[in-house]
């Protein structure tokens, strides 16, 4: 559906896209966030200014991927069907974009924990070869020089001085305000509509095998765990960054809000569907030295148990976090 449209070297903004109330609160019943913009103010021009940066293809080497290319608003900012990253000059990444959603309450980032804060998330992609394979440095070069960022600076922080802290700060406000919590099942908890039969089974079963590691209301425990996929691990995860041998083949406990939108799953994407994912936990459990105990034998489940589970992770989609005009791509025609 969005194609990215390589080489757009000079575009223009489209002012007409909301920016409407722009706050941030903690959804009814959510934990505090990790992070809640104490240090970096949330405003209207923050935003507006983050989400520019977010889209904008000049944070890469050659002007061709933005954050928008490997993290697409329809797929809750992953990026749908594809197993791993794509890159610069089409080159491939190892692992598989997550969606990006409630990155507040997120102790750290990265499938091996390897980034530990929202400020400074930014600086792996643009520096990475097969990423965006630019200089930070490069890039408040290639901003200053445009009048319209200069704008947006002295709007959002009262400086024309473009910084890479300041740059930092307004792509956290953007991405900080990606909260998705008006799901169906939200909904349903707040009494607004019901759940059919399935779904209500689903939920249940999902309470009693899956809740333990992808634990409500955010879906993850955000531990770093190994659920079973391979006895020979070509990723070490986890143990990558503590060098611990206890840590291998461990990775962090994705978010399952919004999985039905998100294709393909686990940390290298080799997953194309849910019924496939639940395929692996009921049959295709593998032992390891570092397996979790909560998926040791895999998770007998029925053929019909499956389906209720997979309809019940449906109502974690959140249409109108996918359609909020507010985190759309201001360059797009
Ligand atoms: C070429 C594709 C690609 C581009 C471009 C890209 N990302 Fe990512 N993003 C990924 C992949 C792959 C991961 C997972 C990497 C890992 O775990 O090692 C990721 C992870 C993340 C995460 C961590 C999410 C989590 O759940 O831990 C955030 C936040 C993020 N990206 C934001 C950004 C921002 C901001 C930009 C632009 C500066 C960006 N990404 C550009 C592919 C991309
Ligand atoms: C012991 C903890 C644990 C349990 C129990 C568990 N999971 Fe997971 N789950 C994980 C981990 C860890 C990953 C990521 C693994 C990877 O990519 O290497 C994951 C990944 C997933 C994914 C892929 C998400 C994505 O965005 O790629 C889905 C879907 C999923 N689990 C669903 C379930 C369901 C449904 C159940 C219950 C039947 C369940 N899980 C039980 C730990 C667990």
């Amino acid at each position: 559906m969005v194609a990215m449209n390589a080489c757009e070297v000079d575009p223009v903004i489209k002012e007409e896209l909301p920016v409407n109330d722009i706050r941030f609160s903690v959804p009814q019943g959510w934990p505090q966030p990790v992070y809640d913009f104490s240090t970096n103010p949330l405003t209207t021009e923050g935003f507006i200014l983050g989400r520019k940066l977010f889209y904008d293809t000049r944070l890469s080497r050659n002007n061709t991927i933005s954050c928008g290319s490997c993290h697409q608003q329809f797929a809750a900012f992953s990026h749908l069907d594809h197993a791993v990253s794509h890159g610069i000059d089409g080159l491939l990444g190892t692992r598989n974009a997550p969606g990006l959603y409630n990155l507040n309450w997120h102790p750290s980032f990265m499938w091996d924990g390897g980034v530990n804060h929202l400020e400074v998330q930014p600086l792996a992609p643009v520096d990475n070869p097969v990423e965006m394979d630019e200089d930070i440095n490069n890039v408040v070069v290639k901003l200053q020089n445009d009048a319209d960022y200069r704008r947006l600076f002295r709007e959002a922080f009262g400086t024309e001085t473009i910084t890479t802290p300041l740059i930092l700060k307004a792509m956290a406000q953007f991405q900080g305000m990606l909260v998705s919590a008006n799901s169906k099942y939200d909904r349903y908890l707040r009494g607004e509509t019901s759940l059919s039969t399935s779904e209500l089974n689903g939920l249940n079963l999902f309470q009693q095998k899956c809740n333990s590691c992808h634990t409500a209301p955010l879906f993850t425990n955000f531990q770093y765990m190994n659920n079973g996929l391979d006895s020979v691990f070509a990723d070490a995860g986890r143990a990558r960054i503590t060098l611990l041998a206890a840590d291998s083949g461990t990775f962090k406990v994705p978010s399952l809000r919004n999985v039905g939108l998100t294709r393909q799953y686990m940390h290298d994407g080799r997953f194309i569907t849910l019924e496939q994912v639940l395929d692996h936990y009921s049959s295709g459990v593998v032992n390891s030295s570092t397996i979790s105990a909560g998926v040791v034998g895999g998770i007998p489940m029925t053929t019909q148990e499956k389906q209720d589970i997979i309809a019940f992770l449906k109502t974690l989609s959140d249409y109108s976090f996918i359609n909020d005009r507010r985190f759309a791509d201001p360059f797009a025609p």
